[in-house]
């Protein structure tokens, strides 16, 4: 035996005793991973033995070569059923930590549904439709042209201190947030001739302090009739129906003096209460009645304002309180529970109108 092959049996033999040695330590399949990598990989050391094979004078390479082969095949026989070993192992533990207990009860997806005020608003639509009123949107932010003078509410007269009003702009031309859905009385007007049939349903602002029945941001619906011959008996059987419609047939409504620079003569209407049948509750805070909002013939300074002759046409208007038919309809005692967006009173409240 040459040295040179000398020299190749002794690295053989140490390759082995630290292949066989580290094989004892393996513990885990990544473990296994990297032994196979250090010994028979591409990289490994027996691999590099055998390259080293073509170095060799051509007449000792056979001998050498099987040498080498054999302690790859020695190596790789003892290495499988260890890796098999430890794989099986690491796949129980990975299936151990990620079973799935099928007995346990699914859960339920979360599933939306509308706002409580776009339910209240979808209804109203829906029942005003039937009496002729067709639906129509307006701005929030407002000049004050129409939140105010078109409604017979001029600059200096003090009618306008009694809308709270939050301005978004006071030099030059005055803009504020709607204090009320009546604007649009006069932008209909505006746009169309008698016979005119609108419900307006939206958002509007006032500077208020807040309480369980007053919020800064609340949902009216406006109401307009304009026509030949429209009476005050035509407004009360509008409200009448609207309330019988959406609390059941045996609502009332009544009416009450009120002021409003943009009716003559103007009431203030209630409704007796849906929930305690007019004996005293919460909601009603013990009055039997929930006020819904102001009402009256359309004054005929309005119908000039915006072009229509007052001796040949007159009208109704009313402004009511969606918040408050919706506090009535669903029993809920705190108007702030509509805004304030808790996903529990919300849930609820889906499931309790299904
Ligand atoms: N716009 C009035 C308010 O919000 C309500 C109203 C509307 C009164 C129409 C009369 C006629 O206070």
């Amino acid at each position: 035996m040459t040295t040179i092959q000398h020299g190749l049996s002794r690295e053989i033999d140490t390759v082995r005793r630290e292949a066989l040695d580290h094989l004892d330590t393996l513990r885990s399949a990544s473990d296994a991973t990297l032994w196979e990598g250090a010994f028979l990989g591409p990289k490994g050391q027996v691999t590099s033995l055998l390259r080293g094979l073509g170095t060799l004078p051509a007449e000792e390479r056979p001998i050498a070569g099987r040498a080498a082969q054999q302690l790859r095949d020695e190596l790789a026989a003892a290495f499988a059923p260890l890796r098999d070993r430890l794989e099986t192992e690491a796949l129980g533990l990975r299936l151990a930590s990620e079973a799935v207990d099928v007995s346990l009860p699914g859960r339920k997806p979360t599933i939306g549904a509308a706002h409580p005020i776009s339910t209240m608003i979808d209804e109203l639509v829906e029942i005003f439709a039937l009496l002729g009123f067709q639906a129509v949107f307006g701005p929030e932010v407002e000049t004050a042209r129409y939140n105010f003078d078109l409604l017979n509410i001029p600059a200096e007269h003090p009618a306008r201190d009694v809308w709270d009003t939050i301005h978004v702009q006071t030099d030059g031309e005055e803009i504020v947030l709607r204090t009320h859905t009546s604007p649009m009385q006069a932008r209909t007007m505006e746009r169309i001739q008698p016979p005119v049939r609108v419900i307006v349903p939206g958002v509007s602002f006032r500077f208020e302090a807040q309480d369980a029945s007053h919020e800064w941001q609340f949902t009216q619906l406006e109401g307009l009739a304009v026509d030949r011959n429209i009476t005050m008996a035509d407004l009360k059987g509008t409200l009448q129906e609207m309330a019988r419609q959406l609390f059941g047939p045996e609502r009332r409504i009544r009416f009450r003096c009120d002021y409003f620079p943009f009716v003559e003569p103007g009431v203030e209407f209630a409704v007796d209460c849906a929930i305690c049948k007019g004996r005293g509750c919460r909601v009603c805070k013990h009055t039997g009645w929930l006020e819904m909002g102001g009402a009256g013939m359309v004054h005929p300074h309005v119908l000039r304002g915006v072009g229509y002759d007052p001796d040949e046409v007159c009208g109704f208007a009313f402004g009511l309180g969606i918040d408050r038919l919706a506090m009535m309809k669903y029993g809920v005692d705190d108007l702030r529970a509509f805004a304030n967006n808790d996903i529990r009173f919300l849930r609820d409240f889906a499931r309790a109108i299904g």
